[in-house]
Formats: C-alpha cells, structure tokens, sequence
C-alpha cells in the first residue's frame, strides 16, 4: 500500500488559524477516504480541492480574493505523474474551477485555457458563474480602494506600495496524492492576489511554477505568485529529487539566498509517498495523511 495525502491552504500570513486548521483537516480527510475507496490520485486531490474551494477562509472558489475592480476571477491545475496536464486561468467567478483544469486535461489537446476562451468551455461543459464574493473581502477591497485612491493614476510606485499590506498572500489551495498504484496527482486552484490588476496571472496555474508531477514526485507552490514564476520554483524543487532525494532539494531551495526572504512554500510527495513541507512566509497551512497517520501545521 503506498497510499499518502498531502493539502496546503496557503502561505503568507494567517489571521485566522484555527478556520485553517479546521479546513485543511476536513480536505485531507476526505481525499483520503477516498483513497482508501480505491479513488486514483487524481479523484483524490479533486475531492480535497473541491472541499477547500467552498470554504470561505481560503483564496479559491467561495471566498476568493477580489481584483482591484471588485471582481473575482479565479485560477487552477491538475497535473498527473503521466504528465498529462490541464489549467485554466482568469475565468469569471466559477466555484470549482479544479474541475474545469481536469476537463481541460481530459477533453481538449491542450494545456492552459484563459479569459473569455475559459469562460465559454465552463459554460459548454455546464459550469456557471457565481457571486463568490463574500462579506470579508468586500470590505477589505473597500477598505484598500480608500487607501490607494488616486495612486494608480498618478504614482505607480506609491500605488503598489500601499497596496502591499493587502497582500497577506495565504492564497491559494493545492494537493498532491499517491495511490496503490504509486501514480501521483498534483492540483491547484486559487483567486489570486488581493487588488491585483484585472488579467494578472500568477503561478497556479503555470506548468513547473505553480506545480509540476512526474514518475519520481510531485510538488505544489504557493505563495507570491510573480516570486514563484520567476525562478520556476516547483521544477526546479521536483529536479533536484534524484539527486538528493525531495526533502533536502525542497530545503535546499528555500535556504538559497535568492530565495529565503520570498513569501512563498510549497508541499509534495516523494515517490515513496513521504509528505514534504515547507515555507519562507510567516505561515502556511497544511496537512497529511500517510498510512493512516495524520499531522497538521502547528
Ligand atoms: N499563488 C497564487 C498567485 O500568486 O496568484
């Protein structure tokens, strides 16, 4: 039996802590019950993905951040062990865009769908917009356009660094699971950054930043999206498992010089299912479960 489960709920700082733990929990159970049902790893990580995707105290689905006009638009992947892979990225206010990436995977030839093109496979495929807005986020969007009214016209770099203490960047959910097969499945699916400019894209939704699979791994990022793309973090972690196995390729990236003061972190699987974790950010949220033995972030 090589049966092992990995979820994240984000990196960056957590206010609430204990919403996180109780989510991260919830999704790791789930997708390990069905990998005990005999689910592949795919169904897995789709299963504990769309538990964090309808829980309001994560940066996905219900919940997610809005852009700097108020809007949601929302980002996600899927990648196998095989190295088949499906993403999709800017698409309008869907719930559970986990499912739109595996229908991406699954029905088209190709590997990252975005915007309106995005929009019109959800809808073919019966996915529809909703206002996924919520409370907290309205008024925190409120709350930053007072702070940065004005700048964006006429001072950028005053208008970003006002911007920055909205970044709290626990953003993003993503899983990695292993079945009896030993093939493993890797997904992603986030709202992105707080008062980002409409079209932005960040890492989840990128091949080798945001996530990468293959026969010996898996790993999934998370974090400032524009820090992880450039140094196509996930890749470069997944690369070093031969070499010197992927616990020591993961902290040996995050203690790079050019690494360690970045908000980002990341979880994966090595191909004996050995869950690996870890951060530069304040925080991050994540949990696992390995034959049956379960541990949570502290
Ligand atoms: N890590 C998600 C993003 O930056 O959009």
């Amino acid at each position: 039996m090589k049966r092992s489960i990995i979820v994240h709920g984000g990196a960056g700082y957590i206010k609430d802590l204990p919403a996180h733990k109780k989510g991260v929990e919830h999704a790791v159970r789930a997708g390990w019950e069905a990998l005990e049902n005999g689910a592949s790893a795919q169904n897995a990580v789709k299963t504990a993905i769309l538990i964090l995707e309808d829980d309001p105290a994560f940066d996905s689905g219900y919940g997610s951040y809005l852009d700097l006009k108020g809007d949601i638009s929302v980002d996600a992947s899927i990648m196998l062990s095989n190295g088949n892979s499906g993403a999709c990225s800017n698409v309008s206010s869907l719930r559970h865009p986990i499912e739109l990436a595996i229908k991406i995977m699954e029905e088209t030839d190709h590997l990252l769908i975005v915007g309106a093109g995005a929009d019109a496979l959800a809808r073919r495929w019966g996915m529809k917009p909703e206002d996924l807005r919520t409370e907290k986020e309205i008024i925190k969007h409120k709350k930053l356009l007072k702070i940065i009214s004005g700048k964006a016209a006429s001072d950028e770099k005053e208008y970003y660094t006002k911007l920055r203490p909205f970044r709290d960047l626990s953003d993003t959910v993503g899983c990695v699971a292993m079945d009896d097969t030993g093939a493993f499945a890797v997904g992603l699916s986030t709202g992105g950054m707080r008062g980002r400019l409409p079209g932005r894209i960040g890492d989840t939704p990128v091949l080798g930043s945001g996530f990468y699979a293959g026969p010996s791994g898996a790993v999934a990022a998370t974090g400032h999206g524009e820090k992880i793309m450039r140094h196509v973090s996930s890749y470069e972690i997944y690369r070093g498992i031969e070499a010197e196995g992927l616990k020591a390729s993961l902290q040996g990236f995050l203690a790079r010089s050019d690494i360690r003061d970045l908000d980002i972190g990341f979880i994966g699987l090595d191909k004996d299912g050995e869950p690996v974790w870890g951060h530069n950010s304040a925080h991050m949220s994540w949990a696992y479960i390995r034959d049956g033995n379960y541990d949570i972030f502290k």
